[in-house]
């Protein structure tokens, strides 16, 4: 193992990524972003048209070839030699990425992936289900939680729109659905593993956030 692997997991918005990017850059990692393979299958299910069809998606899903190839400070993901573009972050695209992560083809494909690209360690990786199914060994587990209102806030501005009321109510219903769905599906849902240490980011500046879990992850070897 070239490094330790930490584990973040959390409810959409909470801050995940953009935290995981971080750490990863500061301890010299490659940040492995799960959810980015979800919405790939979603993005390329909905653009070729067949996310609807439950046999031809699982026909598809078959021939699909996924490739990482690890670029620090994170990873290059190809569908089929394709980049995808800034389709992958649009509202849509996170709520098909969520209902195709309840599917047992989609999530056995994923998991594959992702443990290959954490092979040899040395990765913060995010997502629902790293420190519960894809890496339970991880050295250091991070569950991430803000309250939905921090949330719905941080993801309007995220998409540089002026957060009036409306948008941010739109938004906070979007991020509760999605978190229900995620969360009580049967297949790896949404779960802090019981060793991962739960950081609240609603009133934490990312620099904050950022220092506790390198100061974790340092004192468990990183
Ligand atoms: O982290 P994200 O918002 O990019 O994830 C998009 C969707 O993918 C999310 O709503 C649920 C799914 N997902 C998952 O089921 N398991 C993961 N480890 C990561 C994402």
């Amino acid at each position: 193992m070239n490094g330790i692997i930490v584990a973040i997991d959390g409810p959409a918005a909470s801050g995940k990524s953009t935290t995981a990017r971080r750490v990863a850059q500061r301890l010299d990692y490659c940040h492995l972003n799960s959810g980015l393979l979800y919405r790939t299958i979603a993005w390329l299910g909905l653009r070729d048209d067949w996310i609807h069809d439950s046999d031809r998606f699982a026909y598809e899903l078959e021939r699909i070839r996924i490739t990482m190839e690890r670029r620090s400070p994170g990873f290059i993901v190809r569908a089929n030699g394709e980049i995808p573009g800034d389709e992958l972050t649009a509202p849509q695209t996170a709520i098909r990425a969520s209902h195709v992560a309840a599917r047992l083809d989609v999530r056995e494909r994923v998991l594959e992936v992702l443990r290959a690209a954490g092979l040899n360690g040395g990765i913060a990786c995010d997502g629902r289900d790293i420190g519960t199914v894809v890496f339970p060994d991880a050295a250091l587990k991070i569950f991430l939680v803000a309250s939905v209102e921090e949330r719905a806030r941080r993801r309007v501005a995220d998409h540089g729109v002026e957060p009036d009321r409306e948008r941010l109510e739109l938004e906070i219903s979007r991020l509760r659905e999605r978190d229900a769905r995620d969360s009580a599906r049967d297949l790896a849902p949404l779960l802090r593993a019981p060793e991962a240490i739960e950081i609240d980011t609603t009133r934490l500046t990312p620099d904050e956030v950022v220092d506790e879990i390198v100061g974790l992850a340092v004192e468990r070897g990183a």
